[in-house]
């Protein structure tokens, strides 16, 4: 039986995993690669990173796992959304990619829901004009870097990209496409009155197809690069949060996730296109054909707590050095001594800007309530719940939809922590279940490529075949009442800080 391959552009590195049929992990491979950010708010990387970093992790899988590249029959591709990559007339990059945690462009923000109508930009798309979505990021090369703009000829996303340095194409997905704002999540295709409103060209945009559909095929120079047979299927694969759905089998009503990687998100199927009333859940085509999901996406979720080690733990990045242990490990043990509530402290994580409920790239993160008797432990366990209770903002929202579910699945890098599962499971007031696949969207991306080349009939029936629930953890019912006050306390901080956020901003600018 052919062997499946997944490849995940992540924002920290690409992950690559091979899988048989029934879902075993034969081999995989990480490769790293650098976060820019050469002004505040700014976040971008090298294209080209990302392809060196791939073609190493694939051949470095395959080592791993002792496969032969040639028993690899599909490939699927998964990776960070929104980013911006932009191609000249010759195929060369043209700039740096602007990443979905980039916030520099609330005024183009601004300038496009002005032109297009925020209710008629709902309507064509289902979304609201965020920073991190692709189309701000066009808008704002052509306001400030009009020399580029003018020798555009293709927008990719990031995995798009990699998959045209495997096949020759320029194609991607529908899951992927929903989160440019050019894209008309109903009906699942580019949305031209958007395109056109903007000034977009047509023929700049890539030929768009299901998730699971092939979408090109390796040439003769992606074989050489990275040892895959030539003419390898790739299908279209899914943006993370969709392929990392299909790798936790989020791929049917009454199923919900919650993933902590560097953002954090709720995920929830839904077989109809269902909009938030105000616009502050994204609603996306998923990677199942005809199905759509909801999501809110709190910025700072992992990455709040990566602030944390690498701004104040420099003792447990150290010890961990030595002992050989992951320093994570070590500032959980710690934020353990502190009990729920942390006596008052409570940390809005907004240290990226926030999407979820609040869509404002000038919110900041805040430790409210430092007393005397705080030490580093509250401080710790305080990042966990406040990372937490965004999370339960973007909850609360799906439930307001009217969205239900009988089971929420827990994944992600911040998974792994019994103590934040547990948090999370008392600061939802309900039970998570870990599944038996912590690959992520990598896992997913090569279910979906399983699916296209006809190893499984459906997406739901590879992730039935192949993705069964682990563990619960169950809330305690007198943490979950202690946490419904701080998440009281927690709701109410935001707006009475937001004016203080924005005079922080223009505080910043005028400094520079
Ligand atoms: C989803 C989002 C992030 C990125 C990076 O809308 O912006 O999850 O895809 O992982």
């Amino acid at each position: 039986m052919p062997l499946l391959l997944g490849i995940d552009i992540g924002t920290s590195g690409t992950k690559v995993v091979i899988i048989n049929e029934n879902g075993d992990v034969l081999g995989s491979a990480l490769g790293a690669y650098t976060l820019h950010t050469p002004h505040p708010n700014w976040a971008e990387q090298d294209p080209e990173d990302w392809w060196k970093a791939t073609a190493a992790a694939i051949r470095k899988a395959c080592e791993s796992g002792r496969v032969d590249p040639a028993q690899i029959g599909a490939v699927g591709l998964s990776g960070q959304m929104h980013g911006l990559v932009l191609l000249d007339e010759n195929n060369e990059v043209l700039r740096p990619a602007i990443l979905w945690c980039d916030q520099r462009t609330a005024a183009e923000c601004r300038w496009i829901t002005e032109a297009v109508g925020e209710k008629r930009l709902r309507e064509l798309t289902c979304n609201l004009a965020l920073t991190g979505f692709t189309a701000p990021k066009v808008i704002w090369v052509r306001d400030h870097e009009p020399r580029i703009y003018d020798r555009i000829r293709k927008i990719l996303l990031p995995k798009d990209y990699i998959r045209f340095r495997l096949t020759g194409e320029y194609t991607t997905e529908v899951s992927d496409a929903s989160g440019t704002l050019l894209f008309d999540v109903k009906n699942r295709g580019w949305s031209k009155a958007v395109i056109d409103i903007l000034g977009i060209r047509e023929e700049w945009l890539p030929r768009c197809y299901e998730s699971p559909e092939v979408a090109g095929r390796v040439t003769r120079q992606a074989s050489r690069e990275t040892g895959l047979r030539e003419g390898t299927p790739v299908v279209g694969g899914g943006g993370d949060q969709a392929a990392g759905a299909v790798g936790s089998g989020v791929v049917k009503p009454e199923v919900m996730s919650v993933t902590i990687g560097t953002s954090g998100v709720v995920f929830a199927h839904v077989q109809q296109p269902v909009l938030d009333p105000e616009g502050r859940l994204h609603t996306f085509c998923h990677a199942v054909p005809g199905e759509w999901h909801v999501m809110g996406v709190t910025l700072g979720a992992g990455g709040s707590m990566r602030w944390f080690r690498d701004a104040l733990c420099q003792t447990e990045v150290a010890v961990g050095h030595c002992a050989g242990m992951d320093p994570y490990d070590l500032i959980t043990a710690e934020a353990e001594q502190a009990e729920p509530g942390c006596e008052g402290l409570v940390f809005l994580p907004y240290v990226a800007g926030e999407r979820t409920p609040y869509p404002d790239p000038n919110a900041r993160g805040v430790f409210f309530g430092l007393s005397l008797r705080h030490t580093k432990a509250h401080l710790a366990r305080a990042v966990m719940e406040g990372v937490a209770f965004s999370l339960r903002d973007c909850l609360e929202l799906v439930r307001d939809l009217g969205v239900s579910a009988t089971q929420v699945r827990i994944s992600g890098g911040g998974a792994r922590s019994r103590l934040w599962r547990r948090i999370i499971a008392d600061v939802f007031g309900i039970p998570l279940v870990t599944v038996n696949v912590t690959e992520g969207p990598a896992y997913g991306a090569a279910l979906l490529a399983g699916v296209g080349t006809g190893v499984y009939e459906s997406v739901v029936d590879a992730c039935e075949k192949t993705i069964k629930p682990a563990s619960t953890t169950q809330p305690d019912p007198l943490d979950a009442e202690r946490y419904e006050g701080y998440y009281d306390l927690y709701r109410s901080l935001y707006p009475k800080l937001k004016s203080g956020f924005d005079k922080a901003a223009s505080l910043i600018v005028r400094r520079r």
